[in-house]
């Protein structure tokens, strides 16, 4: 059977960084305050006009250095984005001219901070039906842009960043010994719209807006259905939690994830984390992990990865990856 295989992992971060101190003169908040309720220390923001498409720009060039592969080598390109260079066209196709691929699909894929793990089910189900034979699926975000900086239960969680991977189609045997991605799972319950969104867009405000959230509300859902997922994810499968080598979550919170493994019994050292450093980066968050991840040898070929996210909708979703 056709498995679609990450051949390569990139990321990018906008150079400046914004400390819990940096964000201490703009709202009434402080680092202890910040770091024990989410455990994020600093996060990075893009510089005046640095898009979306160029942080996903950055990323895929990276990602793509790290396949050992060419641009042309492309057929399809996925953009996770809530917040894209324009309302239209894509992000994917501003991404596609900029690395002067003429052919293949570009499209968006709107699930927020899931849009990753949305993304690279697409990419996986396109792949093994035929249709394209290697993709590159980037998770990039300008979250500064729709933050309300007077609001400091929203702005002090979230970051600017890009991640990408390149999948290809190649054959495998079928079995959870094979390369590549193993099991998707993907879920919307469309009811908790009103708990975290923008109070914005084309069609109703004529606006931007800016980001909204019941945080409580969202972090009693999040560990619940997050657990759920990737319960599901190892049904799927046959592993069982020990099988895990790396657990890559969406980087929300360092208390989500630290309730969701423990719900799972999933040891924390086998938790990636970066959200003390990059802040929540929506659909960047588990690309730029496990860039990270991988890049610093933690991650080693044949390791079994479970991604994981759940973001604004609400949308959630796990993938099972052998590395
Ligand atoms: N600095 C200082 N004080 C603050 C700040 C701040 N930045 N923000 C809120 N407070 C105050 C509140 O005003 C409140 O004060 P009060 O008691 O006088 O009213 C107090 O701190 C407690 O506020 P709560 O909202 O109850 O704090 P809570 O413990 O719930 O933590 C948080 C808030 C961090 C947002 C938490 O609910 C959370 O992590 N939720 C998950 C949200 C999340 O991660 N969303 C990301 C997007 S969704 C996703 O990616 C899964």
């Amino acid at each position: 059977m056709i498995r679609s295989v990450i051949v390569g992992c990139g990321s990018y971060l906008p150079e400046r960084v914004m400390t819990n101190a940096d964000m201490a003169e703009i709202v009434d908040t402080s680092d202890e305050w910040i770091v024990a309720r989410s455990g994020i220390r600093q996060r990075h923001i893009a510089a005046e006009g640095q898009t979306t498409g160029d942080l996903a720009e950055a990323a895929a060039r990276d990602a793509l250095k790290h396949a050992g592969l060419e641009p042309a080598d492309i057929d399809l390109i996925i953009v996770a984005t809530a917040t894209p260079d324009n309302t239209f066209p894509a992000t994917a196709t501003s991404v596609q001219a900029r690395l002067g691929i003429r052919d293949g699909a570009a499209f968006d894929i709107q699930a927020v901070c899931s849009g990753f793990i949305y993304g690279l089910a697409t990419a996986d189900n396109f792949l093994k039906a035929g249709q394209f034979k290697r993709a590159l699926v980037i998770g990039a975000e300008t979250f500064s842009r729709i933050l309300d900086w007077e609001d400091r239960t929203t702005c002090v969680l979230f970051g600017d960043g890009a991640g990408a991977v390149v999948v290809e189609a190649q054959e495998g045997a079928g079995t959870s010994d094979d390369r590549g991605i193993l099991t998707t799972h993907l879920h919307a319950d469309g009811r908790h719209h009103d708990l975290l969104y923008v109070d914005g867009g084309p069609s109703s405000t004529k606006t931007v807006g800016h980001l909204r959230m019941s945080g409580k509300e969202v972090f009693r859902h999040a560990v619940v259905n997050l657990a759920s997922v990737i319960n599901e994810a190892l049904e799927a499968t046959g592993l069982a939690a020990d099988d895990i080598d790396w657990v890559i979550p969406h980087q929300a919170n360092k208390r989500i994830l630290d309730g969701t493994a423990r719900k799972l019994k999933l040891a924390p050292e086998k938790v990636v984390v970066t959200v003390d450093r990059h802040g929540n980066t929506s659909a960047a968050s588990v690309p730029l992990a496990m860039a990270e991840a991988i890049r610093d040898g933690r991650i080693k070929r044949g390791d079994m990865l479970l991604l994981e996210a759940m973001g604004g909708g609400f949308t959630w979703g796990s993938a099972l990856v052998r590395w």
